[in-house]
């Protein structure tokens, strides 16, 4: 086996009494895109910044090519990109000055300097707009500039913390193209961001942190395959005493988990008829049925055939294949659109 790019080991970083990042290890192999999510807090840009060596952890390591990033060596720095959560470019700059700014840290000069800048304002899309000052952009093309300048030298690894964050699709699919085809082109990238969708269309593999600690860490497909199968929703009247009726569906073979979801409609004081008719025992009530089944498609009719023996109408139907919102909903209780 190739040895990984990075390798972040039992990584901890406390802030005073708070413990931000609590022994964190994973690694990222080159060539690949890794994701990491997490909610406001998680410890994502703690981890991102001990990995390009501008915070030291407390207790653990961060190596890049088998190389300690807290030695700070030259080699490390000219391995790693950052694209920063909060904007790293000069407003008073044009975005031509900005990235020549940036080349030029590096050692980048002439030729080599200038024709790597129209590279990179290319693969941005800011050609155009190379010559107007970076504080007239637009917070999109802010964004984009913010990742060109990441890229100035050529690193083997982009750390990209938020990078579509508050910005129009446009330049979000400006953004996501460009990290495609650097992926192309041999860079490895790890990646946070709050659009699950990105994540999981992007992603080879997904770290999951949630209060400091990372609770999942696998390919996409085995972290969805891990919420064992899709979820039946069907729409109906169920009787009043559902429980019978649950614990038949639930000896349906495949099934995994049942449960109905009641909606009341809102009015819910205490003399509405409906409440009366709710207490009594006899109404039906209306809601949501669902199941999980690995293949829902083999237990339909069964379903059915149990809801009509019911006189319960269905109201809708719809198999839910599970995403990584899911997944990440399952494992931290949260949703990250929060
Ligand atoms: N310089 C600091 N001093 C003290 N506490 C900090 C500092 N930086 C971050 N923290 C705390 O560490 C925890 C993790 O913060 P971090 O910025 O890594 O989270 P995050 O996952 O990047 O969140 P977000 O999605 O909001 O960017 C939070 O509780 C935060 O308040
Ligand atoms: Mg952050």
């Amino acid at each position: 086996m190739t040895p990984s790019l990075v390798s972040v080991e039992k990584v901890k970083k406390r802030y005073g009494d708070l413990e931000a990042v609590k022994g964190v290890s994973f690694e990222i192999q080159r060539g690949e895109i890794f994701g990491l999510l997490g909610s406001n807090g998680a410890g994502k840009t703690t981890t991102i910044s001990m990995i390009s060596g501008t915070l030291s952890p407390s207790e653990g390591q961060v190596t890049i090519a088998g190389e300690d990033v807290s030695r700070g060596s030259l080699s490390v720095k000219r391995a790693v990109g950052v694209t920063p959560q909060d904007l790293a470019i000069y407003p008073r700059l044009t975005g031509r000055e900005n990235l020549e700014f940036f080349g030029t840290l590096y050692g980048l000069k002439s030729t080599k300097l200038s024709r790597r800048v129209d590279e990179m304002l290319a693969l941005v899309g800011l050609t155009e707009s190379a010559s107007r000052m970076a504080e007239e952009y637009s917070g999109g093309m802010k964004r984009r500039l913010n990742l060109a300048a990441g890229l100035m030298h050529s690193p083997q690894i982009l750390l990209l913390d938020e990078p579509t964050v508050g910005v129009d699709p446009q330049s979000r699919n400006h953004i996501f193209e460009g990290v495609r085809e650097l992926n192309g082109r041999g860079l490895t990238l790890l990646y946070t961001s709050h659009y699950m969708e990105e994540v999981q269309a992007l992603c080879d593999r997904v770290g999951i942190m949630d209060g400091g600690e990372l609770v999942a860490c696998d390919t996409v497909k085995n972290l969805i395959a891990g919420m064992g199968g899709s979820v039946i929703e069907i729409g109906t009247d169920a009787p009043a005493n559902t429980e019978p009726l649950l614990q038949e569906l639930r000896a349906i073979s495949s099934v995994q988990e049942v449960e109905f979801i009641p909606i009341r409609g809102g009015e819910e004081t205490e003399k509405s008829d409906k409440d009366v008719l709710f207490a009594s025992g006899h109404s039906p009530m209306f809601g949501t049925l669902r199941l999980r089944a690995g293949q829902p498609n083999q237990i339909l009719a069964a379903v059915i055939n149990l809801l009509n023996r019911e006189n319960a109408p269905i109201h809708h139907l719809d198999i839910k294949e599970p995403n990584l919102e899911d997944v990440f909903l399952k494992l931290t209780g949260k949703s990250l659109r929060d």
